[in-house]
């Protein structure tokens, strides 16, 4: 297994270019089997995550074609992705698929909406809490589905069609929103979604169905009305920057101390994240080409925050904001709302001195004056990339080990933070 490793105290300069979200592109991947028609996408990133649900796609039938390999990274260009389910062969998606990457339980809806039946192994994913389906599966049996469970797999059907409904979430899900919006595209009629996740990954999946012949109103509020069509059309489609990648660096800026220019990051997807950072005492600025990142060696002021959906703290900036307090001038409170196991990163951070008492669903971060560099281990997405974070103020090597976590959601990252001056390198396994 390749390991991560980072000598810290590197300042950052320079400009670093951010790629295509990643939780955008796998449900407008997902998306693609709503349509006979192809559907392209552009801006994709390469990622595990990327990789892995295209092998399950392929499963179904989507024929999935790749162009734009880059020739020069920089400025930087993600990959086009040609999809085409012109017929689904397979309406399984198997325990061995999903198991990798709870995404892949979306299909559920888009399989039947197209072809009356899904049969979808129950989901795994990041080790972050229990992560229920039941959201989703209320959404769909609202939508007329016949939901079973039957040895670990969910199992649905459409006898009389799905129609179009009323779907009132009692809680906002990122994950039953989107399958409750791809499935609503392919019914004809009106569905309503009351209290959406707003997430701007959701927006982005709109515009592409509607691109694809859908009518949706309420865009990027907590209210969509769907119009669907029994017929959707293919569509050439953008992918929008990944805000958690946005982030991910500006909290590594603020980290190591240094000036960065975040290139086709966009200001407004991130807002309660990058003020976030000015409360604590980092300098934020929107250019032409994306946001500026500064913090010339001034402290860093403690906070105490929540994680929220959007337009909140994300959850998934949670760790990495985590680990730039462990040096804060101060105590700062953190409680995680979303997710109840979303702490793997605290044992990990206090092995490199860091000073984090855990109370329920909050974490009490004392700042210290120095973090130590130490063998650290990967546990999910987020915490691993909060420890390349700790890794860059740490005094010394830090080794983490377990990377292919890192390698599901960001791309070339060892690439991305040595340009700007880090010192950090990836130690391949033979
Ligand atoms: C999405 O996960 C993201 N994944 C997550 O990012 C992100 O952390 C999360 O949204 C919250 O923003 C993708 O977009 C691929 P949820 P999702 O349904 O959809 C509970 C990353 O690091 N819930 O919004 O699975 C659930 O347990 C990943 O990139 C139910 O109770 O999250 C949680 O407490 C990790 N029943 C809360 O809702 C359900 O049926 C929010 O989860 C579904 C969810």
């Amino acid at each position: 297994m390749d390991r991560i490793s980072i000598v810290g105290g590197s300042r950052l300069e320079g400009t670093l270019a951010i790629s295509g979200a990643k939780n955008a592109t796998l449900p407008l991947m997902i998306a693609s089997l709503l349509t006979s028609e192809r559907l392209t996408l552009k801006n994709v990133p390469n990622l595990a995550d990327v990789i892995t649900l295209g092998r399950i796609l392929r499963n179904h039938g989507v024929d999935l074609a790749v162009d734009g390999k880059r020739a020069d990274p920089s400025p930087y260009q993600g990959e086009t992705f040609h999809l085409t389910a012109r017929e689904i062969v397979d309406t399984t998606a198997p325990y061995e698929m999903v198991n990798r990457m709870r995404a892949s339980f979306w299909v559920l809806g888009p399989l039947l909406a197209r072809c009356g039946e899904a049969r979808v192994s129950m989901p795994g994913g990041c080790a972050i809490g229990t992560r229920p389906v039941d959201l989703h599966l209320m959404g769909l049996k609202t939508l007329g589905a016949e939901i079973d469970i039957d040895g670990g797999y969910v199992v649905a059907r459409a006898r009389k069609g799905l129609h179009g409904a009323r779907v009132i979430f009692p809680k906002v899900s990122v994950g039953a929103t989107h399958a409750v919006l791809m499935t609503a595209a392919l019914i004809k009629g009106e569905t309503v979604i009351e209290n959406a996740a707003r997430e701007p990954e959701i927006g982005d999946v709109a515009e592409c169905l509607v691109k694809m012949g859908a009518r949706i109103e309420g865009i990027g509020t907590s209210t969509l009305r769907i119009q669907g069509t029994d017929r959707l059309e293919g569509a050439v489609h953008t992918v929008l920057p990944d805000r958690i990648e946005t982030g991910t660096y500006a909290f590594a800026v603020a980290a190591a101390g240094g000036d960065v220019e975040l290139r086709g990051a966009r200001k407004g997807l991130l807002e309660t994240a990058l003020t976030t950072l000015e409360r604590i005492g980092v300098a934020i600025a929107e250019t032409p080409a994306g946001v500026r990142v500064t913090r010339n060696g001034g402290a860093l002021e403690p906070i105490t925050i929540e994680t929220q959906p959007f337009p909140g703290f994300p959850t998934d900036l949670q760790a990495q904001l985590m680990a730039l307090m462990t040096k804060a001038n101060g105590t700062s409170v953190i409680r995680e709302t979303i997710f109840e196991n979303r702490f793997m990163h605290v044992q990990e951070l206090v092995r490199l001195g860091a000073d984090i008492q855990l109370q329920g669903d909050t974490a009490v971060i004392k700042g210290v004056k120095s973090l130590r560099g130490a063998q650290v281990m990967a546990t999910d997405l987020r915490a691993s990339v909060s420890l390349v974070i700790a890794g860059l103020m740490a005094e010394g090597k830090t080794t983490i080990n377990r990377v292919y976590h890192l390698d599901r959601g960001f791309e070339r990252l060892e690439q991305k933070l040595s340009g700007c001056g880090a010192s950090i390198e990836r130690l391949v396994s033979g």
